[in-house]
């Protein structure tokens, strides 16, 4: 194992640059002995000379000029960890989050208005489904996630941060559509287009009607809210989605929100992350930024919040 310090790859790297002893004793603010002497322990550590004196001046041996670029990479490797630790206490750090699918209908309103207030701050964004946003969260691969309710047996730390209701989508023109306080077994005769396995809005369907001893019947299986409300407008069935998802059918009458007794299932959005995850500066300030509560936030998320549906609809 070899044994030398960061003192000596210092003096190692300012010489070696300079090809002198007395410029890198100049840069260093160090005497001259104390250089020669640095670079005489790191050469019998090393077990090779890495400078050779020929008349009056030095160069790197051979092995001396390997050296020099190990050299350099540890040094950067030093600089890189010391302005990713000066990231993580500031807010020009990187902020990553994994959020359900459903949220990437609001998050990116959410980051928008985050970023105008922190320019500095990186952000990645990962979408995917609820099952995988767990996943992610057990292997701890990323500061934070949104999603909604979390499971209790998983050591997480859930907060609600906003409201999230699900509501019956069906085409503007379905028998339905004018019909008012319409009891949950006039749904039994209806076909229902369902999200994937291991989707959080799958999951809150299926336990609402088996909670009501309600067998829905299902059709076509799809993995995105998107081909869902494309199904619905094309007349394959209804939909049990987000709001989040259809404000812009809603508001261009493509779909429509049937008025369904029950409904809409009432939701909570929640930032989540590993119970004792110390969290970097730029993620708890966007933590905090979350629960100030979504009046504070963006029109586009408020636009939502502010509905009645499907009263006014
Ligand atoms: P998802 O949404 O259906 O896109 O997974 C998560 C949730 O509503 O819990």
């Amino acid at each position: 194992m070899l044994h030398i310090t960061l003192r000596q790859l210092h003096v190692f790297e300012a010489v070696s640059r300079h090809l002198s002893y007395s410029r890198a004793a100049e840069t260093l603010h160090l005497s001259q002995p104390a250089v020669s002497m640095q670079i005489k322990q790191l050469e019998e550590s090393a077990g090779v000379p890495l400078f050779e004196q020929l008349g009056k001046k030095i160069y790197l041996t051979e092995v001396g000029k390997e050296f020099q670029q190990y050299c350099r990479n540890i040094l950067q490797q030093l600089t890189d960890a010391e302005s990713m630790l000066a990231d993580f206490k500031g807010m020009s750090g990187k902020l990553s989050i994994c959020v359900a699918s459903t949220a990437s209908y609001f998050t990116p309103y959410l980051l928008a208005e985050f970023c105008r207030r922190h320019p500095q701050t990186r952000v990645s964004l990962s979408v995917t489904n609820r099952e995988i946003v767990l996943q992610r969260l057990t292997n701890n691969e990323m500061d934070m996630a949104i999603m909604g309710r979390p499971p209790e047996n998983l050591d997480l730390d859930a907060t609600p941060f906003m409201d999230n209701r699900l509501a019956i989508i069906a085409p503007t023109n379905h028998p339905l559509a004018n019909e008012h306080d319409i009891p949950l077994s006039r749904l039994a005769k209806e076909t229902f287009l369902v999200r994937e396995q291991g989707s959080g809005t799958r999951i809150t369907v299926e336990r609402f009607f088996a909670e009501r001893g309600i067998a829905l019947t299902t059709g076509t299986e799809m993995s995105t809210n998107e081909a869902i409300k494309q199904a619905v407008q094309a007349g394959m069935g209804l939909g049990i989605l987000s709001l989040h998802t259809v404000l812009l059918e809603l508001e261009t009458r493509r779909l429509t929100v049937l008025d369904v007794q029950n409904f809409p299932i009432q939701r909570h959005w929640y930032v989540v992350h590993r119970k004792g995850k110390r969290l970097s500066t730029v993620a708890q300030t966007f933590k905090d930024f979350l629960l100030e509560g979504v009046e504070l936030l963006g029109d586009q998320v408020n636009a939502e919040h502010d509905k009645e549906y499907p009263a006014n609809l």
